[in-house]
């Protein structure tokens, strides 16, 4: 069976822990030589040395996302080693929360530098050579929290929900380019950005790998959107067709206690 993934260059960024470190290990398991990026060069070092002992290609380029040339770099460190880029993984995020009432501009303009600029400059770094090959695959890790905001998560959510935008207008302006663009909305995912979270059965964690094959899977089939859980469906259809039982679902759910996070 024809191996999709075999000796195609994949960025990933975030990969140093989460959900990001699964999607790296995952790509390298199916043979794609994979670029590790996040700050923690020690945990981007670990990692590229379990997948060369596995077998696999990796290299890591420390970068800080929130720095345009710091990512610009690795787009052009990624072209110097191998030449080309095949996917980006736009993963790396921050979950940043404060009631509105209590919101500075300092705390918001962390957000969007992490969760919406951050992800902007990979976009608009990696765009130029994908579309001088006519070919590519974009995946932005969003949240589902885009499609039901939940409270205190302004910051967050305001963030994700632009760069969510950008991607919908940008998936219409690569139509007939050959480049594919993927926006994810997952639940919750077990891993150390949430550790502190209580859950209700409406928004129970799921672990990464199984987060992690769906996006692999999506990227095969130049899927557009992919949300995941199925609540993540139901609540978003429920959003769209009855806002106020939406409403309601999120407060008997997530509201008890939240001031506490
Ligand atoms: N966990 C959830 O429930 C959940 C749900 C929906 C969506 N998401 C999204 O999924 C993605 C991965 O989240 P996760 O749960 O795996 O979180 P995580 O375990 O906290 O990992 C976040 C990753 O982002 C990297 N990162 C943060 N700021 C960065 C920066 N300025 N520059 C470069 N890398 C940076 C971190 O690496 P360094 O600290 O080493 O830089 C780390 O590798 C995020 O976009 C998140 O918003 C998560």
């Amino acid at each position: 069976m024809r191996n999709f993934f075999l000796n195609k260059v994949a960025i990933v960024t975030g990969a140093s822990r989460g959900l990001g470190r699964e999607i790296a290990r995952l790509l390298a398991s199916k043979g794609a030589r994979v670029v590790l990026a996040a700050r923690s060069a020690e945990a981007l070092e670990q990692l590229a040395d379990e997948i060369t002992r596995s077998g696999g290609q990796a290299l890591v380029v420390p970068t800080d996302i929130t720095q345009q040339e710091q990512v610009e770099r690795l787009i052009q460190a990624t072209l110097d080693h191998w030449q080309q880029v095949d996917i980006l993984i736009a993963n790396a995020g921050q979950y940043i929360r404060c009631p509105v009432d209590k919101l500075t501009p300092e705390i918001m303009q962390q957000s969007m530098a992490v969760n919406f600029y951050g992800n902007l400059y990979q976009v608009i770094s990696v765009l130029p050579h994908m579309r001088s090959r006519n070919s590519g695959h974009i995946v932005l890790i969003l949240t589902m929290d885009v499609k039901t905001p939940i409270p205190p998560d302004a910051p967050y959510v305001a963030a994700k929900s632009a760069m969510s935008g950008l991607a919908e207008v940008l998936r219409q302006e690569l139509h007939g380019s050959g480049i594919s663009l993927m926006a994810v909305y997952p639940g919750r995912i077990d891993t150390s950005m949430i550790a502190n979270l209580s859950f209700s059965p409406i928004s129970a964690k799921i672990p990464p790998i199984v987060v992690a094959q769906a996006i692999l899977k999506g990227i095969e089939r130049r899927r557009s959107r992919l949300l995941l859980p199925a609540q993540v469906h139901i609540l978003n259809m429920l959003n769209f067709f009855f806002p106020a039982i939406a409403d309601w679902t999120v407060r008997l759910f997530h509201l008890e206690g939240w001031e506490d996070n």
